[in-house]
């Protein structure tokens, strides 16, 4: 399966729309049932419109890769790497339903773990929502562990309520 994977960096105005609609087919699957559809709908337009995702990656740092697989978009990370503290962290990682379990993630994962080493970078960490059982076994299989809670006020009422997960480089 992992050599039909290919990954590629997100550059071009195309991608960030490429992703945005990725993300809106995933996210609405998959966080209705654990945050509503009023709060995706938020989520959605602040952090994974085109614009947001253009603006992330042109002016905040971010980095987005896309996985191919069969030709087709099929997942997404995004990244944000910090020289100072020496972690990574990592933003986003979404799947496309039906090519979940095929080896995107540790795909993800393995070329993280290829560009960032020490002495530069000592952990990769994230946030999951602690509802988002499934995610929080991936991550675990994938060498995260928990190592903190943490509740993140993201506006207009809405709260992330989330485990932190870290993993050594
Ligand atoms: C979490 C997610 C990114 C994993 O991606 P994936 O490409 O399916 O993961 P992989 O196929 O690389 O699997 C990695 C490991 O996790 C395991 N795994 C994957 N999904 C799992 C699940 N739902 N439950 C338990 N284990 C799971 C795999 O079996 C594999 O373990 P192995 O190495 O022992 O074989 C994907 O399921 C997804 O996009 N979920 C919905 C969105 C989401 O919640 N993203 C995370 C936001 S914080």
């Amino acid at each position: 399966m992992d050599n039909q994977i290919t990954i590629r960096k997100a550059i071009h105005k195309k991608d960030a729309k490429d992703i945005a609609a990725l993300a809106r087919e995933i996210w609405t699957e998959h966080y209705t049932p654990i945050i509503g559809a009023e709060q995706v709908e938020y989520m959605l337009e602040k952090f994974q419109s085109e614009e947001a995702i253009f603006n992330q990656i042109n002016s905040q740092g971010y980095i987005y890769y896309m996985a191919f697989c069969e030709g087709k978009l099929s997942g997404y990370l995004s990244i944000k790497p910090d020289e100072v503290a020496k972690e990574v962290f990592l933003s986003k990682l979404y799947v496309e339903k039906s090519f979940r379990k095929k080896g995107i993630a540790k795909e993800f994962i393995s070329m993280l773990k290829e560009l960032y080493k020490k002495p530069q970078f000592n952990s990769i960490w994230l946030t999951v929502n602690k509802n988002n059982k499934g995610s929080i076994a991936a991550y675990h299989k994938l060498g995260f562990k928990i190592v903190d809670e943490m509740v993140t006020d993201i506006g207009n009422g809405f709260v992330m309520d989330d485990y932190k997960m870290s993993m050594e480089l």
